[in-house]
């Protein structure tokens, strides 16, 4: 099948999905993007993304414009035209840990009443290893003759983009190879456009060339918590070995850069600091927990890990108490940074929103800023915090800044220019960004993670 006559249904226009539905509007599919949110759906009808996204919204619009994309409530609509189905509906976790599959098992039973004998259902959404066996038996109790193939998803928000379109690696596994590589040819098409995609959406080209992987089932399920999983675990390494530093005198950073420079090692992910949040590592850490418990396996590595980052901002906030004798009571500290990270509205599990609430506990009043997740913000912090729609209005006049967020505009702002707008002198570099002598001869006392 060529492009041209392949049309393309995907459900749940989140983070991944809408991403993933635009992109493929770009590369001579017609795509339909099904979204059950009527907020949600609304705002993407207009050309946008309900989160924030570099380069998203531009080709959301130019795929409209072109009817390649059309957004949708509707499986009566997409899926009977569609040859190819993407989940990537939500999955939320359980109060356990493990994963909530109530919408993964529905968008499938619902998919399966309407698509065609021979169609491809591939899961983009993060499941337990063994979720796909369990939906092909759903399939066949229907009686639906569907191909399905597990694809996991790689790309990291605020470059999503780019990481769908200059991979390291695609995967997909299924027990029907064609309809495995059915999956890998979409992302090869998908390829060849990757470029001009690129430049319609204002980001960089790289000659970036990624691996095409097909396995089995289990395998692919399997390769996606794991990888997450263990990413998370180098950070939290990381910051075991920071609080180590911290109390011999050594510097994380220092320590990282020379064990990072070990090729076998890497340096990627090893950045000591506040924690890892988001809607994937603290999931598929205790998703890939609670997988091992059901098998009989225990992942007490995992565990650590989970232990060590949940530690974090309480860490953070003891070692500011210890610098202002144990008494916050009062004083003004500014949390800059609510996004879990830069370059994303996306607020799940953001360690700068457990800091700000965990310094409001101590007595102190607490203002935060953030370029784009002021809105999302909002309902996760505690009643009393102040959002300001402003750098220079959160920081004026405060004891203390804490840096959470690794957002440009945060931390090209000088040291001299926080010194110069606070009343106090306390800087909490909780991502280690900022340079020590840097921050000591604007006149502010430092304080990192391990430095
Ligand atoms: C995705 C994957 O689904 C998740 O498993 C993975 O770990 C991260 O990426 P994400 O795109 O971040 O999740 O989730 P979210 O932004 O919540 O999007 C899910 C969308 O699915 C929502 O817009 C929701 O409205 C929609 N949805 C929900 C459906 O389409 N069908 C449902 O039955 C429920
Ligand atoms: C992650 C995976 O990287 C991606 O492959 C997968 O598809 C989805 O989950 P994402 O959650 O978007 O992507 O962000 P990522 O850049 O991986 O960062 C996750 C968290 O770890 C952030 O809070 C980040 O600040 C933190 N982090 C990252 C660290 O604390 N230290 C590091 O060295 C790297």
């Amino acid at each position: 099948m060529t492009p041209a006559d392949t049309t393309i249904t995907v459900l749940g226009a989140g983070y991944v999905g809408l991403t993933t539905a635009a992109l493929l509007a770009h590369a001579g599919y017609t795509v339909y993007a099904l979204e059950p949110n009527p907020e949600r759906l609304d705002v993407i009808k207009q050309g946008k993304s309900f989160f924030f996204e570099e380069g998203l919204d531009a080709i959301i619009k130019a795929a409209l414009d072109r009817g390649t994309l059309i957004p949708t409530d509707s499986y009566a609509d997409s899926v009977p035209r569609s040859h190819i189905v993407f989940s990537s509906v939500g999955t939320p976790d359980n109060p356990d840990g493990s994963s909530n599959l109530t919408y993964v098992f529905a968008a499938a039973r619902e998919a399966a009443a309407h698509l065609a004998p021979g169609s491809i259902y591939v899961q983009k959404s993060t499941v337990p290893v063994g979720t796909g066996t369990r939906i092909e038996a759903v399939f066949t109790e229907l009686g639906a003759s569907i191909h399905y193939v597990s694809n996991p998803e790689f790309l990291r928000e605020g470059t999503a983009l780019h990481d769908t379109l200059y991979f390291d690696r695609v995967v997909a596994g299924g027990n029907d190879s064609q309809a495995v590589d059915e999956v890998l040819a979409v992302y090869r098409q998908l390829e060849t456009w990757r470029d001009t995609i690129a430049t319609a959406a204002g980001i960089k080209p790289t000659t970036q060339t990624g691996q095409y992987i097909s396995t089995s089932l289990n395998s692919a399920e399997l390769i996606k918590v794991t990888a997450n999983a263990f990413l998370a675990l180098k950070i939290s390494f990381a910051n075991s070995i920071a609080k180590l530093s911290d109390e011999v005198g050594a510097d994380i950073v220092d320590v990282m850069d020379a064990v990072g420079a070990d090729k076998r090692i890497g340096r990627a992910f090893l950045q000591a600091g506040r924690g890892y949040g988001g809607g994937c590592f603290p999931k598929d850490v205790s998703g890939l927990i609670a997988s091992g418990l059901d098998h009989g396996v225990e992942l007490e590595i995992m565990h650590a890990a989970q232990a060590v980052n949940s530690s974090m901002p309480g860490y953070i906030v003891e070692k500011l108490l210890t610098s202002c004798d144990g008494n916050l009571s009062g004083k003004k500290v500014a949390v800059l940074g609510l996004a879990f990270k830069a370059g994303t509205s996306d607020v799940r599990r953001s360690p700068g929103i457990a800091l700000a609430n965990t310094i409001l506990r101590t007595g102190a009043q607490v203002t935060t800023y953030d370029p784009q997740a002021l809105g999302e913000a909002e309902e996760k912090l505690h009643d009393g915090i102040v959002q300001f729609d402003s750098l220079e209005k959160a920081i004026a006049g405060v004891d203390v800044v804490i840096i959470a967020t690794e957002w440009p505009e945060i931390i090209h702002y000088s040291a001299q220019r926080y010194a110069e707008a606070m009343q106090g002198t306390l800087f909490v570099d909780a991502i280690n960004h900022f340079d020590i002598a840097t921050v000591q001869q604007a006149g502010l006392r430092y304080i990192g993670v391990g430095r």
